[in-house]
């Protein structure tokens, strides 16, 4: 379990050992809002296994005020995105030495809201946070698409999902979704019903070659338009590599 708040996520893991004994739980800090952490992360997971089958990029941060990550990144492209394009980077040599592998992608029905503003990435000239929020999502989209095309034949596969509406702490920064979120908490799912989308693609036997797709509630699900375009995926793919200072090529 990568969490950038070690004490919380100990906690997490003590739950899960109470209800699994069994159940082989690690905790190591990642803050994907810090490309230093991020790296920190994967020099010592590189050092402690040998093996990696299954990485879920779940993560993410909503309509948050108008912040900037460690490294000048507008917070939610910076957490939601550019994080988790940066780790599965330094961690893609192991998955595929692994392989077969599985990279989960958590999106959001939210991406169908989304586009990408290449202009203004950073949100620097304006900001709004329900279409930062929507703009990161659409990104996981791309990103797993653009990913799957990229690893074809090496048995690493790449989906996206969107997890359902979800009793959670998402909505902590925003004072109508809150509300909204709790006038119909009745109607959404628990957080362990919203896992399940991620762990069906991360398990599910039937999937084993499956790649470049989009789940939601267990099944497949439909991409918005600007979700399917190619050209913007790859564009997107440059600009994040730009922006992280990477070169990825393959
Ligand atoms: N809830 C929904 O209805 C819904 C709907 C569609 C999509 N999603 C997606 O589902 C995913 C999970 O969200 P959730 O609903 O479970 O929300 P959540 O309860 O707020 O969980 C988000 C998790 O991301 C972690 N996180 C935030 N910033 C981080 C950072 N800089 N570095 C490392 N970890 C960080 C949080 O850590 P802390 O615990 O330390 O804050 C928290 O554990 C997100 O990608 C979200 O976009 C959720």
């Amino acid at each position: 379990m990568a969490c950038r708040d070690v004490e919380k996520g100990e906690e997490a893991a003590a739950s899960i050992r109470r209800i699994y004994c069994k159940a082989n739980v690690e905790v190591r800090e990642l803050d994907l809002a810090d490309t230093s952490s991020i790296r920190a992360f994967v020099q010592r997971l590189l050092r402690e296994v040998d093996h990696l089958h299954i990485l879920i990029n779940n993560a993410g941060v909503m309509m948050c005020p108008y912040v900037k990550t460690n490294d000048g990144f507008e917070m939610q492209l910076g957490v939601n995105h550019l994080g988790p394009f940066l780790l599965t980077y330094l961690l893609i040599g192991l998955l595929k030495r692994s392989a077969p592998a599985r990279i989960v992608v958590v999106s959001s029905l939210a991406h169908n809201a989304g586009w990408i503003r290449f202009h203004d990435l950073l949100s620097q000239g304006s900001y709004n946070s329900g279409l930062a929020y929507c703009q990161s999502k659409l990104a996981n989209v791309l990103f797993a698409r653009e990913l799957a095309r990229r690893l074809k034949g090496s048995s690493v596969t790449v989906n996206s999902v969107h997890p359902g509406l979800v009793r959670s702490e998402l909505v902590r920064h925003s004072t109508i979704m809150s509300l909204l979120f709790s006038l119909f908490s009745l109607f959404l799912k628990s957080p362990r019903d919203g896992a399940q989308t991620s762990i069906y693609c991360a398990v599910a036997e039937e999937l084993h070659s499956l790649t470049g797709k989009h789940f939601s509630d267990c099944a497949p699900a439909s991409v918005a338009p600007q979700g399917r375009n190619e050209e913007t995926a790859r564009k997107l793919w440059d600009a994040s590599s730009e922006l992280l200072g990477i070169v990825w090529d393959h």
